[in-house]
């Protein structure tokens, strides 16, 4: 095990520092380079800048959808809500996200028109196996983004993308998750390959994407003390609420899994806009909070969230995770723990931002002397119902 773990002292902390390059073989010959350039008359020819050959024969099926459902448990389900925003803006189609268990409860009416797209890291999810079951019973195309090759979601499906993560050892997935959120990513850019209005957002994303790796690494190398540090100041709280909106709202639900499920903290994670429907009850001088506050459409309702938690007294107790160079934030830094990562693109803002999530619960976990790989009562894959 030791063998396989290298110089790292856990799977997880190992899995963390492999993003880099797990998210460069989930775009391994699929986003490709140099793929637009512009004619004498400065239009924008269009080429393939993607090419996902899991679906590419599949083109035209869903081209006659009319809309994108999305399924998944556990984290495989936060990557749908990050990647969600940026597939409606790219297919210009309704795109719904479903708990497995709770779309299998309601037995959800389906319809040959429906694209159902089942995400799993393990792909033998008993929940997300069993709504890919009921899907293909209905008859809608399905769909499947899965890690491990071979698996029964993987083979069941009539489609799909491999992640290309490699192995994911500890039970808290942390890569897996990233490369879920780029592969749903590359499929929006995939289906919206033709549309010419889209093209320029889609040439700015394509490029944020093969930037992306070296942003994850220069984040992991900036912030992992950092994040130390932090997680010794939080060690014995029983509580962390964690905000966001947006893109970040994914963020917030996958950090405070990730804290809770290792360090066994009661973790809360809140979408901001949400903060006056009860929440902000929960906010006093002694209640640490963790807001996400990135540079793009919902930054100046970030920001009035924020004024009202430090008006509740979360002064002391505030960590924000912003981007750098965001000057809206330089008010806050004698205030406030600053943790900034680099700025991209709006929609791949939540890959950076998790990281300092992910290494706080791990350091978190480590300070209380808990087991890293395997937390209580948690499976890697829950196999059964
Ligand atoms: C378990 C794991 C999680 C995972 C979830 C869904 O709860 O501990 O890490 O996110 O199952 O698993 P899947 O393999 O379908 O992504």
């Amino acid at each position: 095990e030791q063998i396989m773990k290298g110089s790292y002292p856990h799977f997880m902390l190992k899995e963390i520092y492999e993003q880099p390059e797990s998210l460069l073989q989930t775009m391994r010959g699929r986003v490709l380079i140099n793929s637009q350039s512009e004619n004498k008359t400065n239009a924008l020819q269009i080429k393939s800048d993607v090419h996902l050959g899991g679906i590419s024969q599949r083109l035209s099926d869903f081209k006659r959808s009319s809309r994108i459902i999305f399924v998944a448990c556990g984290t495989s389900f936060h990557s749908c809500i990050a990647a969600r925003q940026v597939m409606e803006e790219l297919t210009e189609l309704p795109v719904t996200i479903e708990l497995a268990s709770d779309f299998i409860d309601r037995r959800t009416p389906l319809f040959r028109s429906d694209v159902c797209v089942f995400v799993s890291q393990s792909g033998e999810t008993a929940d997300t196996l069993e709504a890919l079951r009921y899907a293909k019973k209905c008859q809608a195309l399905t769909v499947g983004v899965v890690n491990v090759v071979g698996s029964s979601i993987a083979r069941i499906t009539d489609c799909g993308v491999h992640l290309n993560a490699g192995a994911e050892i500890g039970v808290a997935s942390t890569k897996a998750y990233t490369s879920q959120i780029i592969t749903i990513v590359i499929f929006a850019l995939q289906l919206s390959l033709d549309s010419r209005s889209k093209q320029v957002r889609r040439k700015e994303i394509h490029d944020a994407l093969l930037a992306l790796p070296a942003l994850v690494k220069k984040t992991l190398t900036d912030l992992d003390e950092h994040m130390k540090a932090i997680a010794q100041r939080l060690r014995d709280n029983t509580s962390i609420l964690l905000f966001g909106r947006g893109y970040q709202y994914a963020t917030c639900l996958e950090g405070a899994l990730k804290i809770k499920e290792l360090s066994y903290i009661h973790t809360e994670g809140i979408h901001a806009g949400e903060l006056k429907h009860g929440p902000l009850a929960l906010i006093d001088e002694n209640m640490p909070v963790i807001l996400f506050a990135s540079q793009d459409a919902c930054a100046n309702k970030v920001q009035n969230a924020l004024h009202q938690l430090m008006a509740r007294g979360g002064i002391s107790n505030m960590i924000i995770i912003g981007t750098e160079g965001d000057s809206n934030l330089e008010a806050f830094r004698d205030k406030a723990q600053l943790v900034l990562v680099p700025q991209t693109v709006d929609c791949l803002q939540c890959v950076l931002s998790i990281i300092p999530m992910q290494l706080l619960s791990y350091h978190l976990t480590v300070a209380r002397g808990l087991n890293v790989d395997q937390p209580r009562s948690l499976a890697k894959s829950v196999t059964v119902e």
